[in-house]
């Protein structure tokens, strides 16, 4: 898929996608195998876990479907574990499980703000804390996957901002933490994305679209090969001096400037 890439450069590496059974991760587990990586895909439902892995293995390359919930820091261990036995030790984490859903923080109970909280934040720092013991080797490298409500107030979205702010420091922090062991951490925020869950939720009527879509200035919602593309990019060797960094690739959504007429 990729024309700025040398075929296979992901070759005989390990990938560990959280979230990976559909939508942008399901894109990205599949642009890493067909770059030569061997890939774990997890998510809740057992039966789209099965699903994703035979979609990749049909790109050639072995790939595990598992099902677990980020929530469950022993469920990741686990499954980590089970990668490492199966293909060897893991080069690449992906965390992609995210929660959302829209509505006022005063119609949002506590449990609904801690549902995404956890899936998002906690999630994350479950997968990276477990997964650290098999990544710690110079060229790993480890990807959040994020949002521009990280750093730009998203009325509806709350949950979905503190998370997503949490997650891009706990990029940076981990970046310090981890550079020393060649362990790269990095945070990519897309913005609207066609074809998936968050933005059925987000935006379900035609009219909802129409507007999200106006405040896009490249006009239009972003491909999931697109972003994909650029996930590869950020766990590839092309990005072995990136560390740390946000990169938003939201077609300037967040740009959000004020206009004069
Ligand atoms: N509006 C308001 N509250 C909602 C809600 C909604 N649409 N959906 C869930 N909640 C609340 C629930 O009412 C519950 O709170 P309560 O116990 O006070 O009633 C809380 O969230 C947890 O819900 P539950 O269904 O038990 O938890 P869950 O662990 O399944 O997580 C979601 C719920 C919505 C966070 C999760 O299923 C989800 O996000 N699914 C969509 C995945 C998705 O869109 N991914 C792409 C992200 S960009």
């Amino acid at each position: 898929m990729s024309t700025v890439f040398r075929d296979g450069i992901l070759k005989d590496k390990v990938a560990f996608v959280t979230g990976g059974t559909s939508g942008i991760n399901l894109g990205i587990a599949k642009a890493l195998a067909a770059q030569g990586a061997r890939v774990t895909v997890c998510g809740r439902n057992p039966d789209k876990a099965a699903a994703a892995a035979g979609e990749i293995s049909k790109l050639g390359h072995p790939a595990v479907g598992l099902s677990l919930d980020v929530r469950d820091y022993a469920s990741l261990d686990k499954a980590l574990r089970a990668t490492h036995e199966a293909f060897g030790p893991i080069d690449i984490l992906v965390n992609g499980a995210a929660g959302n859903f829209p509505a006022p923080a005063v119609g949002m109970s506590a449990n609904g703000f801690k549902a995404v909280v956890d899936i998002d934040l906690l999630g994350s720092f479950n997968a990276c804390r477990a997964a650290f013991e098999f990544l710690r080797k110079p060229g790993a490298a480890v990807l959040a996957i994020s949002a521009p409500q990280a750093f730009a107030p998203t009325p509806l979205q709350a949950h979905v901002c503190a998370a997503k702010a949490g997650v891009d420091m706990l990029t940076r922090v981990l970046a310090m933490e981890w550079g020393p062991s060649g362990v790269r951490v990095n945070s990519l925020a897309p913005g609207p994305v066609d074809g998936t869950e968050g933005m059925a939720r987000l935006a379900p009527t035609d009219e909802a679209r129409a507007q999200a879509t106006a405040r896009v200035p490249l006009g239009r919602f972003a491909t999931i090969d697109e972003i994909a593309e650029i996930a590869l990019f950020l766990v590839s060797p092309s990005a072995a001096y990136v560390n740390g960094a946000v990169i938003v690739a939201d077609g300037g959504w967040s740009l959000g400037g004020l206009g004069m007429g």
